[in-house]
């Protein structure tokens, strides 16, 4: 339908009337009382699977939009309802201006490709902060949609270069306490110079000042802070940036904005007729992957990556994923692709990763969380800890993978393992791995997998136990601490049953929970509800152990140290 709208009408108007008469739509949408709200429930990432937590976020998806669409924060309730799962708005700039002469935006829809050199039109950042404030007041009031809300700040037109720290800094302090992240624009290349502040030597001052502004106008809490960069950096300079991201504790990289190369567009005619600008869309699409992957070589799971550049696909939004990003960011797309293109690739995405192999989507928060504070746990109080397994996983490898961690840690210390749970594809290939790994190990398991005994044969007892409840009592009465790997929590239930774990007396061991899987956001619900079930204790609360990635799993059980505890918990606990 979109494809018909487009071919009828979008496409015989100047792309930025297009685009003027698509997002008025969007908003007068989003005004019909509850169609926000009745919006999101049908379009919007509800699957766990999608769920995302970036430096202290939760999103319920990826896919968010990039910056440029609603530069002025205008529709963010309207575009939220068309399932994108975080809105970047801006570039707004510390003064109003009126951006580059028109025509501005050019469209190459064979290519799937806009250019522009809109030039920062924007309305400035203190109109857009009063405008936020007010819909985050709004917000008290009314039900459903509050989607993430980042803010892009980029360099006034009118203001000389060596002026720049101060004019970053004036947007920052305006935007730090309505904005749910910050990002610093130094990328695009429609205002004169802004790309020379990519410069490390030039960046490192704006970045120190807009994190000193971001804490004078949002004292009590700490704006995320992040910088998007251009496609057409050097690597040696996208290893600097890289480095001084790390170097000055920034939250995370965009990679990235549009290029000023014209690789892949065909008709040199109308390139030469549109003129100077950024491209983006599909022809970006390579270059914005490699530069995410160098960035994610250089930085490892340090720094959020939130990859932006020819994102058309669910296969595209994978492959992002699977190259280091934590979040998707796409704005050409959107346009050929109409209104209900977010729902499509977040809906997509999910059957994917649910499907295939899993791809994490935990970010780095496992690492940069401070644990300082977090007091060690010594296994020598420990005899036999029970490892309860969640279901929906199929043999999920790195369930696999993270048991045999387990198992083999146990193993060396003596520690007895009690292997339970229900499932049975998993409970095979984890018991092979736990098995593998030497331990010794007490099975608790149903009769479907009794059946499968080959799996099993290594087990020093076996017990056949039919209720998950049952199952779980055998375990905690044969062990002094409780682990669970959570599973797939395709609806929660499972993890709410900790509710009933209390009623089992489980809640008087210390509990571990085992995240390879990368089910942050689920875990995060459901220990909410254990902390206040009174299942998590603050005394036992050093158990948890939250990780996705097996490998630096074994290096944390190997030392024992305890790990992971978010801040989240913290919070939780106060
Ligand atoms: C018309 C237009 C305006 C844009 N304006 C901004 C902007 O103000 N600030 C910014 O950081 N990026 C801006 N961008 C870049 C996008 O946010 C994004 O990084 C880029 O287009 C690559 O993603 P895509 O291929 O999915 O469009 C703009 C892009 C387009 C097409």
């Amino acid at each position: 339908m979109y494809r018909v709208f487009y071919d009828s009408v979008l496409r015989h108007l100047p792309p930025e009337a297009a685009h003027r008469g698509a997002f008025w739509l969007i908003r007068a949408a989003a005004q019909v009382p509850g169609a926000a709200w009745a919006g999101q429930k049908a379009l919007g990432s509800r699957d766990p699977v999608l769920r995302v937590r970036a430096f202290g976020l939760d999103f319920p998806g990826p896919l968010g939009l990039a910056a440029g669409f609603d530069k002025d924060g205008e529709g963010v309730l309207g575009l939220a309802a068309l399932g994108f799962s975080f809105i970047e708005v801006g570039t707004v700039t510390a003064r109003p201006q009126p951006g580059n002469p028109r025509p501005r935006m050019f469209r190459f829809p064979d290519e799937r490709a806009l250019v522009n050199r809109m030039g920062f039109n924007n309305h400035g950042a203190y109109a857009l902060s009063a405008r936020l404030r007010a819909l985050r007041a709004q917000w008290g009031a009314q039900p459903g949609a509050k989607p993430v809300i980042g803010v892009n700040i980029g360099k006034s037109k009118a203001v000389p270069e060596e002026n720049a720290v101060a004019d970053y800094k004036a947007s920052a302090r305006v935007v730090a306490d309505v904005a749910d992240y910050v990002v610093v624009n130094v990328s695009s290349p429609n205002t004169p110079g802004l790309r020379d502040l990519q410069a490390v030597g030039k960046l490192r001052p704006i970045m120190i000042g807009v994190r000193d502004a971001l804490d004078e106008g949002s004292p009590r809490r700490r704006v995320p802070l992040l910088v998007k960069i251009a496609p057409d950096l050097a690597d040696e300079d996208i290893d600097a940036i890289a480095d001084m991201a790390l170097d000055l504790g920034l939250d995370g990289i965009i990679a990235t904005n549009t290029t000023i190369s014209r690789d892949g567009l065909a008709d040199s005619a109308a390139v030469a007729d549109a003129g100077p600008g950024g491209m983006s869309g599909a022809p970006l699409k390579q270059r914005s992957l490699a530069v995410l992957a160098r960035l994610h070589d250089r930085t490892g799971k340090r720094l959020v990556l939130i990859a932006a550049g020819g994102i058309e696909t669910a296969a595209d939004a994978e492959a992002r994923l699977a190259a280091g990003a934590t979040l998707l960011q796409a704005y050409t797309a959107f346009i050929y692709q109409g209104p209900f293109w977010p729902h499509r690739v977040q809906r997509d995405l999910a059957a994917r990763l649910r499907s295939g192999k899993m791809t994490s989507l935990l970010g780095p928060d496992g690492l940069a969380w401070d644990n300082s504070g977090m007091s060690e746990i010594s296994s020598s109080n420990l005899s036999a800890v029970a490892v309860y397994c969640g279901s929906n996983l199929g043999s999920e490898p790195a369930y696999a993978a993270g048991a045999a961690a387990l198992g083999r840690v146990l193993a060396e210390r003596g520690i007895r393992l009690v292997w339970g749970g229900g499932q049975v594809g998993l409970m095979g290939s984890v018991a092979d791995a736990v098995l593998g790994s030497g331990g010794q190990a007490f099975g608790v398991i149903t009769q479907a997998l009794k059946a499968k005994e080959v799996a099993y044969q290594g087990l020093a007892e076996l017990q056949v136990v039919a209720t998950m409840h049952e199952r779980k009592a055998v375990m905690a009465d044969a062990a002094d601490a409780f682990v669970m790997l959570p599973g797939g929590f395709g609806t929660f239930d499972e993890f709410f049953e900790v509710v009933t774990w209390t009623q089992l007396g489980i809640h008087a061991k210390p509990c571990g929970i085992l995240d390879v899987g990368g089910y942050f956001g689920a875990l995060r619900t459901m220990l909410d509800a254990a902390v206040t079930a009174g299942f998590v204790r603050q005394a036992h609360r050093d158990m948890i152990i939250v990780d996705d990635d097996p490998g630096r799993l074994l290096d944390r059980l190997a030392a024992w140290t305890p790990v992971t505890v978010g801040k989240w918990l913290d919070r939780a606990d106060r």
